[in-house]
């Protein structure tokens, strides 16, 4: 039976770049969409940028443009970046819409009639500076439990205590440096409790279904033991986003617009009559309480609590239909680590479009994910491997070594007939692959993967055992060979029509090389028999680790590109919900731990040092800087160390991960430590004896 499916993938936060794990979730999804179409359903993709929140708001302030000009600018980048990915959404919006503003209005005043909001006065810490609500990222302070300074309002990342922001010790404002004091405000509450019931009876269907993991279901159990307490749904101003009808100067909590911008992408999009067959007719069959339509969602772990309550019950108390599934990935680390900037390994999605090839990642990140919440993680060197054995190995090169012969010997056409042997081994094949439509159903991606390179490694063990390259050389086995050719590229389209949902830009280079195209899983019941194929082009070429390196290097770099903020260092911190944008205390000789972390201090040890020809300032120094092997660094310290050979052999700290700076002389690559105030009173660092080259200095 063909379904009708709404799927989304989260919705971006319009402040920052996409980056690799946000593209984990978008190739999830997009290749869960792609396959379901291939088996013959009905699927519309809808996603938005997350446009508003105190975090876009003060980025904007930042960079001296409007909201609207930042939003704007963001929603240009990550359409381009996630298009380029191969991700194919129908349409991708904004939160900051007429539509999302309109529906967001219906159900808060649907909410309301049904007696499901409440108000109270809330006393929360004020910028008493920057006239604001400070919401608990953006205060920090002194931990009260463990006294690590500069922990975030909420908790501390030394000692993982949470607390309340009011409890830091002498806490500051991320906004102003200013010393937040307490004021009181009315919010207004969604009364969660009312829809206890009906969250728990949900659950439990959706279980049986399906349509949330034993995981998810666990950890909704906890929090319906703790009770489910009423939701603070408004901020005040000043915030960007949608002021509460009726109550001047408070606005709706980022979260109360966002999932809504689902529904509202969806409408925009029935209402557009760009995709056949929908209609504006279609957003109210979809979204009513008793459609048959499925709605599904893809979402990271750390956005579970808003997908499982609070939308089921703002859509419920709004007489809308809930969610079908609600479907959680992990967290994507690299090299079994957190991304992080300094190990470059904080790679944007750009940056790696630069380097690499989108199809790879896609295809690598489908070997690696699975139903359940379990983190992802990049081996860079597997990623590596994996592509160039796998893709092109036991994929593309079944039909590059083919496809020549077919063209030379056969006029470029495929037999008419098989014999009866190889016209089994071909149903077969294409027997066992149709498991794979099961296995993306289940978002079991590596499940279905290992099911294709088994065929595949049956498709080359075929090639490799009847050699066409030697038989090409005999000719009274012409019609042999041409068996062996037919059934060899039509084990690459049958490979390749079960790839086509991963790695759908290479597929589509493979299809235009068969002359075919397939729309469905089902096209491979019956192979290619005497069909014209094209002149074969390259596929896809293997990676080169050096393009890797060059990617992570250039995440290096991204960090010192970021641009310039006048006096204040940027702040790092990425928290999932609400990110400061901004940062830094006033008094500006105080960092935190996080801009120290930033830096990555290590020890060198001296191969060459030597005076520069042409510079009377500069020394020449080559470090062995251990794991990040030999670097070259010139250091204006030629005055106080008149005698530079004496310096070899011995240690400095140096900075790994300044950008290189190209000068007269050669790059520079990263800056020696030297304490003084310049001239001959100079004095390098040293390091004790036994301090390894690479070390890093904390
Ligand atoms: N704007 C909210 C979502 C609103 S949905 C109505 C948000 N934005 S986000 O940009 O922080 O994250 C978007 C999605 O990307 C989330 O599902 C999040 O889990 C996912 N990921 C962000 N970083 C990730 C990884 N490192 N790995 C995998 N997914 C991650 O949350
Ligand atoms: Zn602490």
């Amino acid at each position: 039976m063909p379904r009708e499916i709404l799927v989304t993938s989260a919705l971006p936060y319009a402040n920052g770049r996409i980056h690799l794990g946000h593209i984990v979730e978008h190739v999830q999804t997009d290749i869960w969409v792609r396959a379901m179409r291939m088996a013959g359903h009905t699927l519309h993709y809808v996603c938005a940028d997350d446009a508003h929140g105190t975090s876009i708001m003060l980025r904007a302030e930042k960079e001296g443009i409007t909201p609207e000009a930042l939003i704007d600018r963001v929603w240009q980048e990550h359409t381009a970046d996630l298009r380029d990915f191969g991700i194919g959404h129908d349409h991708y919006s904004s939160t900051h819409t007429p539509a999302n503003r309109e529906i967001t209005y219906s159900i808060w005043r649907a909410l309301e009639a049904n007696g499901h909001v409440e108000s109270k006065p809330v006393k929360q810490l004020f910028d008493p500076e920057r006239q604001m609500f400070l919401p608990d990222r953006f205060i920090k302070g002194e931990c009260p439990v463990c006294h690590a300074r500069d922990q975030y309002g909420d908790a501390c990342e030394v000692c993982g205590s949470t607390y309340n922001p009011i409890d830091l010790i002498n806490p500051y404002s991320v906004v102003s440096g200013a010393k937040p004091v307490e004021k009181e405000s009315l919010h207004f509450f969604v009364k969660l409790a009312d829809f206890e019931t009906l969250l728990k009876a949900w659950l439990e269907q959706r279980r049986a279904v399906g349509g949330l993991q034993a995981e998810v279901v666990n950890k909704l159990k906890e929090w319906f033991a703790d009770g489910l307490r009423s939701w603070d749904v408004s901020r005040d101003a000043p915030y960007f986003g949608f002021e509460i009808p009726g109550q001047p100067g408070k606005y709706f909590y980022v979260w109360v617009d966002a999932p809504i911008g689902y529904l509202a992408a969806f409408r925009e999009l029935c209402e557009s009559g760009t995709k056949p067959g929908l209609t504006p007719a279609d957003y109210a069959r979809f979204t009513r309480a008793d459609s048959d339509t499925e709605m599904v969602h893809f979402i990271g772990k750390d956005i579970l609590y808003f997908h499982t309550l609070f939308w089921p019950a703002m859509l419920h108390g709004a007489n809308l239909r809930m969610p079908t599934a609600v479907n959680v990935h992990g967290f994507l680390t690299v090299d079994g680590a957190k991304m992080s900037k300094s190990r470059g390994t904080f790679v944007n999605a750009r940056t790696y479009l630069d380097h690499l090839d989108a199809d790879w990642l896609r295809y690598y990140l489908a070997t690696m994910l699975g139903p359940t919440l379990a983190d992802i993680d990049l081996d860079l060197k597997a990623f590596e491997e994996r592509v160039n054995s796998h893709l092109v190995g036991k994929w593309v090169n079944i039909a590059s070594r083919c496809a020549g012969f077919v063209q030379k010997l056969f006029d470029g056409k495929l037999a008419d007939t098989l014999p009866q042997a190889e016209r089994a081994r071909y149903d077969a094949a294409a027997a066992k692959l149709e498991a794979c439509a099961a296995l993306y159903e289940a978002r079991d991606y590596a499940a279905a993967m290992r099911v294709i390179i088994e065929v595949a490694d049956e498709a080359n063990a075929y090639v490799a055992e009847h050699a066409p390259w030697t038989m090409a050389k005999d000719e009274s086995k012409r019609a042999e060979l041409h068996v062996v050719l037919t059934l060899a590229l039509n084990y690459f389209r049958l490979l390749t029509i079960w790839l086509t949902p991963v790695v759908p830009a290479t597929a589509r280079r493979a299809f235009d090389f068969l002359g075919d195209t397939p729309a469905r899983f089902d096209a491979g019941r019956t192979p290619l028999l005497g069909h014209a194929i094209q002149p074969f082009k390259a596929l896809a070429t293997r990676i080169d680790p050096k393009q890797i390196t060059a990617m992570i290097e250039a995440s290096k770099e991204s960090l010192h590109a970021t641009p310039a903020s006048g006096s204040q260092p940027v702040a790092s911190a990425a928290s999932p919900n609400e990110a400061p944008a901004t940062a830094a205390p006033a008094h500006s000789t105080i960092i935190s731990i996080d801009d120290f972390a930033k830096l990555d201090l290590r020890i060198g040890k001296v191969i060459v040092c030597e005076a520069v020809d042409g510079s009377d300032k500069l020394l020449r120094f080559e470090l062995d800087a251990g794991e990040l092997g030999k670097r070259q660094i010139f250091s204006g310290i030629k005055a106080a160390y008149p005698e530079p050979a004496r310096l070899v052999g011995r240690s400095v700290v140096f900075i790994a991960n300044l950008a290189p700076r190209k000068m007269r002389f050669g790059v520079s690559e990263g800056m020696i430590l030297s304490a003084g105030t310049g001239g001959n009173d100079l004095f390098l660092l040293d390091a004790d004896p036994g301090a390894q080259a690479g070390a890093a200095v904390k």
